[in-house]
């Protein structure tokens, strides 16, 4: 039977790389999905995702929205309630990084990483959590990453965002727990998405390879499993966790 059959799922920034994997497998698992994404580029492959979603039996729709922005955030859950009715599942996977060594990180490129990456869990997770306090149930899932437990030399803006998360995520399984909202964190290893591709075209992927003990980088396939897992009831006794998906790397 469908692990999610007739859940509503919401995901940020699932127009590619894991958040199209993870709406591919919620919505392979019976879940009806509300996506978004967030540039006028991005939307051509929002469509093509919808109908990929609605070709699987699900309704499926794609929002042009910033998660960093809370009033956007706002405006797309109470969207997303009035079209499908109710939520018992987020996924906050928007993020983005901008790798500088501290000596040249400026001010606005701190401020970016940390309100797309930080801040819109917030945003998502605040509005979010009313129909599921209503609904007496629910899971959020937030992508954080290994460099957000490990650091990363001239990653501080995306580990202090990233860890940022982890905190959040625990703080919310404390608050919610007794709602029956459940409140995890996935922290990816490396995976191949945009985001890396530098990584797997040039020398500095071969080093990372070495310290990775399943000999291999990640498919965004791996974290949509993981998220899978925390979506459904599989995980119905698991809160405020990180479960770190990344072959064994240790950061
Ligand atoms: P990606 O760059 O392919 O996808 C990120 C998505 O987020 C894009 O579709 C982008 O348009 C969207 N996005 C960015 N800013 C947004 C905003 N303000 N509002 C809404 N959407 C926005 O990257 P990838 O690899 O798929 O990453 C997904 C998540 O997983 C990110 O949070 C990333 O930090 C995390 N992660 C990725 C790892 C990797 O190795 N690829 C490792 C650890 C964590």
């Amino acid at each position: 039977m469908a692990l999610l059959k007739d859940k509503i799922a919401i995901i940020t920034g699932a127009a590619r790389g894991i958040g199209e994997a993870v709406a591919t497998k919620l919505a392979e698992n019976g879940a009806h999905v509300a996506f978004t994404y967030v540039s006028d580029s991005s939307k051509e492959k929002a469509i093509a995702l919808e109908n990929k979603l609605t070709a699987l039996g699900v309704k499926a729709k794609g929002y042009q929205s910033n998660a960093a922005d809370f009033a956007a955030a706002e405006i797309f859950v109470n969207d997303v309630l009035k079209e499908f009715g109710t939520i018992d599942i987020c996924v906050n996977n928007a993020g983005i990084s901008i790798d500088n060594l501290l000596l040249r990180l400026t001010p606005e490129q701190w401020i970016e990483v940390i309100q797309t990456n930080l801040t819109s869990v917030y945003n998502i997770t605040k509005n979010v959590i009313r129909p599921m306090m209503k609904a007496k149930s629910g899971s959020i899932i937030n992508m954080s990453s290994v460099i957000g437990i490990g650091g990363n030399a001239g990653q501080s803006s995306y580990a202090a965002s990233k860890a940022g998360i982890i905190g959040f995520t625990k703080s919310i399984a404390l608050e919610l727990g007794s709602r029956n909202i459940r409140c995890n964190a996935i922290a990816p290893g490396f995976i191949e998405t945009d985001m890396t591709n530098y990584l797997t075209e040039n020398k500095a992927g071969e080093e990372y390879l070495k310290k990775i003990p399943l000999n291999r980088f990640g498919k965004a396939e791996d974290i949509a499993n993981a998220t899978l897992y925390l979506a459904s009831d599989l995980s119905s006794y698991v809160t405020g966790q990180v479960l770190s998906v990344c072959g064994g790397l240790n950061t």
